[in-house]
């Protein structure tokens, strides 16, 4: 037992590519030791804690065709919806009234000036209905940096943008080859919500057609030297009204999706100790407990679903999305029951920022204050 423990305890990750690709085709005994350290340095810096984002899919409309994509514009079959304002301001003061620390509205990519001021009204009238304010995340894809600057000003403090994989040539295989489509403007996206001061989340898909080893290594790579504050990550799970349907036969298995998804958490977590790392849905739905598995192997954030019922099965990315049937109060109570079994509590009524882009900050003031030392 001493001897695994040490083991363990001088297991260290550095942004080598050829060493992370060792640690992600682990299996048995040296994978059980990546997890462990995972779990121990999560337990250490972050705590047992889980903090809740109450998800809002609030529209699936979307002017994009990313072909792995349930909802992408040019699939016909799905039924496209957009819930109210007040819709939305109800769904966020359900997350407030039962003690989440934030919410995050999603939708596919839409942009023009009334969807800029929806937006904008919707964050304020968030803001306005919970006291102390309920943090907002916003998921609303590429759009001009005045734009993200008006939602910034609004109150938004964190946006999750995933670069879906930080390989060009592969972003290019799985995206129409158009001016809507580039990995470059997706980069330049996330720059601009760093500079306007967001908590940045970035994200990529898991065991995609055409993925290698080598580019999972690079993603983990991309993500500590952009310097992330957060991340959601999780397998490619296809969808039959796709094009990406077609190259099903590149794919590894579901179960293979998983474990390299868990070790991909594990690595990141080892990488950037502080930030704040999701458990997505997309891993439950391959394993009935798979968000509890990536918990216990360094994930720190569950976003359980709260977008009312009746809009679920709209809202399909990929298949056998769970929740499908359940409403707000179903995944709230079906979530506190699963983390008390892994020994985890539930951050109620806190906000759970990120720790990276708090000691991030910290820095930049440091910094800052010595500038203006040298101007005086
Ligand atoms: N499988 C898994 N994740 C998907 N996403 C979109 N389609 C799929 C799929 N088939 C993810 C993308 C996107 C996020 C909103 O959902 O990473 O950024
Ligand atoms: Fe639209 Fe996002 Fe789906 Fe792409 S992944 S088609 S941007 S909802
Ligand atoms: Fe939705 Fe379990 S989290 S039913």
């Amino acid at each position: 037992m001493d001897k695994k423990i040490e083991q363990t305890q001088k297991l260290t990750i550095s942004t080598d590519v050829d060493e992370l690709v060792g640690w992600l085709s682990s299996t048995g005994d040296r994978q059980t030791a990546l997890f462990e350290r995972a779990r121990e340095v999560k337990l250490n810096r972050i705590g047992n804690v889980v903090h809740f984002r109450g998800l809002i899919e609030f529209s699936n409309l979307c002017r994009k065709n990313c072909f792995y994509c349930g909802i992408r514009k040019d699939n016909k079959q799905v039924s496209r919806y957009s819930l109210s304002e007040e819709e939305i301001v109800t769904a966020a003061r359900y997350a407030f009234d039962n003690g989440f620390g934030s919410v995050v509205l999603q939708s596919g990519e839409i942009t023009s000036q009334e969807f800029t001021d929806f937006i904008e009204r919707v964050i304020k009238k968030i803001r306005q209905s919970t006291s102390p304010e309920i943090g907002i995340t916003l998921s609303l894809g590429e759009q001009s940096e005045e734009t993200y600057l008006r939602w910034r000003e609004a109150g938004a403090q964190r946006y999750l943008l995933r670069i879906e994989t930080s390989n060009p040539k592969l972003y290019k295989l799985l995206h129409p080859d158009d001016s809507l489509h580039r990995f470059e403007t997706r980069l330049n996206c996330l720059y601009l919500l760093k500079k306007l001061n967001y908590q940045v989340g970035t994200g990529v898909m898991i065991g995609l057609p055409f993925q290698t080893l080598e580019d999972l290594a690079n993603d983990l790579i991309f993500m500590y030297r952009f310097d992330i504050d957060m991340c959601g990550m999780g397998p490619y799970i296809e969808h039959a009204q796709t094009p990406l349907y077609n190259f099903n036969s590149e794919l590894m298995s579901l179960q293979q999706r998983f474990d390299l998804s868990l070790k991909m958490i594990a690595l990141l977590r080892l990488l950037m100790p502080d930030i704040n790392i999701a458990a997505t849905t997309a891993l439950q739905a391959i394993d009935p407990i798979g968000r509890e598995k990536a918990i216990r192997v360094g994930a720190n954030i569950i976003m359980p679903n709260i977008t009312p019922a009746k809009y679920r099965e709209h809202y399909l990315l990929y298949e056998n999305k769970p929740c499908i049937d359940e409403n707000a109060d179903d995944c709230l109570s079906c979530l506190e029951a699963r983390i008390a079994m892994i020994d985890h509590r539930i951050g109620k009524n806190e906000r759970g920022d990120s720790l990276h882009y708090q000691n991030r900050n910290k820095k930049n003031q440091v910094y800052g204050s010595y500038l203006s030392g040298q101007n005086q």
